[in-house]
């Protein structure tokens, strides 16, 4: 199963890419969790991205398709994956199509967490007195989800066209979404 989780920050992608490692066995792919952990190991990737991403913007494309590439080819991701947090504007969804197209393989669903802007603020409000994440300041949390509408609300009517895009109400309880996320995946299973 090859999935992607498309959806505006606070959204629940990390929450239930969690639930979906366990219950699939593939594992999660997630950009901001591969650049968090080059920025604590201190590589020289780490070092760049860093302060892109306290400001809440986009890391440069060239290092995230790189961190992608690389990902992508490690044993474990042979009999699937799940995507968080990439693609996450036009560019790198078409780099994606371009990398799964060259191995004859194709995305099975594109799991579009559905969430008005005044609920994922307030659950970034919520985290940022929990774990005090660099970037959940509410200057960043504001630059993240204006470049959500701008940037990757196009990725989303990318894979609307190819009939693949499966519309969450991301609003309900992680519970609840999770029933509608393996509902769903069912489907695509029966396929
Ligand atoms: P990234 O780590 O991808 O962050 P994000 O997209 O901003 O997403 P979040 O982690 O904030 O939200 P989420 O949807 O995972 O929600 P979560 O489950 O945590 O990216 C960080 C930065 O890295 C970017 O700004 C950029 O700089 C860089 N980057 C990453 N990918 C990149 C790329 N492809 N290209 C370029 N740059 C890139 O939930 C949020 C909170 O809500 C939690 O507290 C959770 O407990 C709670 N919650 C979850 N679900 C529910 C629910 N159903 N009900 C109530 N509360 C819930």
């Amino acid at each position: 199963m090859r999935i992607v989780l498309l959806g505006a920050p606070g959204s629940g992608k990390g929450t239930q890419s969690k639930l979906l490692v366990e219950k699939y066995k593939i594992p999660q792919i997630s950009t901001g969790d591969l650049l968090r952990a080059a920025v604590s190991a201190g590589t020289e990737l780490g070092k760049k991205a860093k302060t892109t991403m306290d400001a809440g913007q986009l890391v440069s494309d060239d290092i995230v398709l790189g961190m992608i590439q690389e990902r992508l080819t490690k044993p474990d991701a042979k009999a699937g994956f799940i995507l968080d947090g990439f693609p996450r504007n036009l560019a790198q969804a078409e780099a994606l199509d371009a990398m799964l197209a060259a191995i004859g393989r194709s995305l099975d669903a594109i799991l579009f967490f559905d969430l008005p802007d005044d609920v994922a603020l307030e659950r970034m409000h919520g985290r940022a007195r929990a774990e005090g994440r660099a970037d959940d300041t509410p200057e960043a949390i504001a630059k993240r989800l204006a470049i959500y509408h701008e940037q990757t609300v196009p990725v989303v009517e990318h894979y609307r066209t190819s009939g693949k895009l499966v519309p969450l109400h991301a609003g309900r309880t992680v519970e609840d979404v999770f029933a509608e996320i393996q509902a769903a995946l069912d489907t695509v299973g029966a396929r």
